[in-house]
């Protein structure tokens, strides 16, 4: 039985996941991380320079048999679970009226019920006093937002689905809060920060900030979530977007 924190991050073979896992690393912590993508786990789990710390589960987080595997390992390999941080999601959503029945079903499915998921999964194990969730949001889950119907649906639902679990789980000592990125440079908005017009008006001229959010500005946000840093911390919604969200962005992109 180890004493460090002990972590499962979904999503941890690029972006913000792979960022969240190095982070817990490099602070002493054990990661379990899950993706389906094997080549972009073990890159992460070489990035750690700790091969011992991480371990990792290929698996879709949308089967229903991935939680219990993902808990249980975690357990098995490390000993405890203490942290779950629900990363994994998909972006490139379009309006209602061009979106397909599939593509609902999808993102409900990756972005909303696998949270639900794993989250009711690892309640089974995580210690009063100790134990915390964090969900990945978006700040596009916060209000409207154009040409992100099911993206903004599902991420609007993780909020909601924060503020319920803080609520039943927080009087027994199991914290839920979430992070809600805005732009971050990461393989979900590559193409779309560097091709993409109407994107960079609407999201990232109006930032206040002289930079784009890089991954590892979202994984020390998790990371202090997760922390005992953030003891008092529930239910929580923390915008990490450089102050995006605060500003008055709508007013260029209705000039659009
Ligand atoms: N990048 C941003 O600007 C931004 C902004 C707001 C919110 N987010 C959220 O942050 C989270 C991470 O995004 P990112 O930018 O790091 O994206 P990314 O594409 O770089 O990484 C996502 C990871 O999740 C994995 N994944 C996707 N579907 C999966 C599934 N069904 N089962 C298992 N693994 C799966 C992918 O293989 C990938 O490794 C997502 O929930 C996303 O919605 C990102």
């Amino acid at each position: 039985m180890t004493d460090r924190l002990v972590a499962l991050v979904t999503g941890a073979g690029s972006g913000i996941g792979r960022a969240t896992t190095l982070r817990f690393v490099q602070s002493g912590a054990a990661v379990l991380g899950v993706d389906l993508n094997p080549e972009g786990l073990e890159e992460t789990r070489r990035l750690s320079g700790a091969p011992g710390g991480v371990a990792t589960l290929v698996a879709d987080v949308t089967d229903l048999e991935a939680p219990k595997a993902a808990v249980d390992k975690a357990v098995s390999v490390f000993g405890r679970l203490d942290c779950l941080i629900n990363n994994a999601g998909i972006g490139r959503a379009k309006a209602a009226h061009d979106t397909t029945d599939a593509e609902w079903d999808l993102y409900i499915a990756i972005n909303l019920t696998s949270l639900f998921r794993f989250s009711r999964e690892a309640l089974r194990t995580l210690e009063p006093g100790r134990g915390s969730i964090v969900n990945i949001a978006s700040v596009f889950g916060l209000f409207g937002h154009p040409h992100t119907a099911p993206y903004a649906a599902t991420k609007a639902a993780v909020v909601g689905l924060t503020h319920q679990m803080a609520a039943d789980y927080g009087p027994r000592g199991i914290r839920v809060n979430a992070v809600a990125p805005g732009v971050i440079e990461t393989a979900l908005t590559k193409e779309r920060i560097e091709r993409d017009p109407r994107f960079q008006a609407l999201n990232i001229d109006p930032i206040p900030f002289p930079r784009l959010g890089h991954p590892e500005d979202v994984a020390n946000a998790i990371y202090f979530l997760s922390s005992d840093q953030a003891a008092y911390i529930n239910g929580h919604v923390l915008a990490v977007d450089g102050g995006w969200s605060v500003t008055n962005y709508s007013r260029r992109g209705a000039a659009l």
